[in-house]
């Protein structure tokens, strides 16, 4: 049996009517960047995430570029957020040339600590926190309340790094993107709502920056050819736009499938006596599986057993950021975040995707029996 990490072309196959029509309809109106379909996405997104107000952008990656843009994060600021993140949480940071400041996980959720967090916040120079990125690692939130206040305290911004973590919610209810100041969604494929290349979305409540971030989008301009201030083409293609709202329509189904389908391999998993840990979920929080990771001994000889056996699995970070080369002027060594090293050295996505079968799920639990049986 091959069972690979994701499979879109299931995804595909049952909506493929829709998406080639919305394609279709873009090819029919000639108008292709921002316009009425992104217009149309940014309010259905918006409303999703119970949010005021949606921002097409080119990625999630420049979501979070422009969020930083719009504080004004620059040379000689500091933004806090986790080590244990893909590389463009912290890349933004640098490439503005302020300086990322890690804070280690709360290693059951891999989220960034709100405790580590206000013992980075003392150490920094007094008035130059500008920003914290909590990152709602694999589809579950942070504990927002606790980074709020800090950020309070500092008169820091905060930015929901939600690429991850489109319809999930955190225990009092509230989606992911919609406490900070800003939520900055990815449309990349593998997410759980993809598009069909590139795309993000940065949402927010508050009118001012709602102003800013969509001046920004387009190089600073307002009115057209008159610049205030330097933005850049970090705009979002009306082709995407379209087959994202079809695909916004299946969202919540196919987000509960994941749901299931994680249900599953705990209850299996945890009567298969492998050591193994499965997700930690939060009381009351709505996690919604964009990666269902495990904690596994042995892990990097369990991933390539599971290769052979046919099943696809990934690594959801080999390094964290503070060890990353390009970071290296940092200072920073290992032991600094222990908790995100480790959790480097032992965690494993196995295939969730919502079209995954449970005969599938068996098979993969089998195989990791066996490879711990031998
Ligand atoms: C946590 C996190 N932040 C940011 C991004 C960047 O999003 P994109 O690939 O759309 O630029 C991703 C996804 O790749 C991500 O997983």
């Amino acid at each position: 049996m091959k069972v690979p990490l994701l499979d879109l072309k299931a995804q595909y196959d049952a909506i493929r009517e829709d998406v080639i029509g919305a394609v279709i309809d873009v090819l029919e109106a000639q108008h292709f960047i921002l316009g009425p379909k992104v217009a149309e996405l940014e309010e259905q997104v918006a409303r999703y995430s119970a949010a005021k107000w949606g921002i097409g952008v080119s990625s999630g990656s420049d979501a979070l570029l422009i969020s930083l843009m719009a504080f004004k994060v620059g040379h000689g600021d500091y933004v806090i957020t986790t080590p244990y993140t893909f590389f463009a949480t912290a890349g933004a940071v640098a490439r503005l040339g302020a300086t990322p400041v890690f804070a280690d996980i709360d290693p059951r959720t891999y989220n960034i600590s709100p405790d580590k967090i206000a013992r980075a916040a003392k150490k920094i120079p007094e008035g130059r926190l500008k920003a914290i990125i909590p990152v709602h690692l694999y589809g579950q939130c942070c504990d927002m309340d606790a980074i709020m206040n800090i950020a309070r305290e500092y008169g820091a911004a905060v930015i929901e790094d939600a690429a991850q973590a489109i319809g999930a919610r955190d225990g009092k209810g509230r989606p992911a993107g919609s406490v900070g100041d800003t939520g900055c969604f990815s449309f990349f494929p593998s997410k759980n709502l993809g598009a069909l290349g590139d795309g993000g979305m940065v949402v927010t409540s508050s009118d001012g920056l709602k102003e800013r971030l969509g001046v920004l989008r387009a190089h600073g301009s307002s009115p057209k050819y008159y610049h205030k201030i330097i933005g850049g083409n970090f705009r979002l293609d009306a082709i995407q736009a379209a087959v994202l709202s079809v695909k916004l329509k299946h969202l919540d189904l196919w987000s509960e499938k994941r749901r299931e389908n994680a249900n599953l391999y705990n209850m299996l998993l945890a009567h298969a006596g492998v050591p193994v840990k499965t997700p930690y979920i939060e009381k009351g929080f709505r996690h919604i599986f964009n990666q269902y990771v495990i904690r596994a001994k042995d892990r990097d000889a369990l991933m390539g057993f599971l290769r052979e056996k046919g099943v696809g699995t990934e690594i959801y970070y080999p390094l964290p950021m503070h060890l990353q080369e390009c970071f290296a002027y940092l200072g920073h060594k290992q032991g600094d975040f222990p908790e995100s090293e480790n959790a480097a050295a032992e965690t494993l996505a196995l295939p969730v995707y919502p079209e995954l079968g449970s005969e599938a799920i068996n098979y993969v639990v089998e195989r990791i029996k066996e490879f711990y049986a031998a």
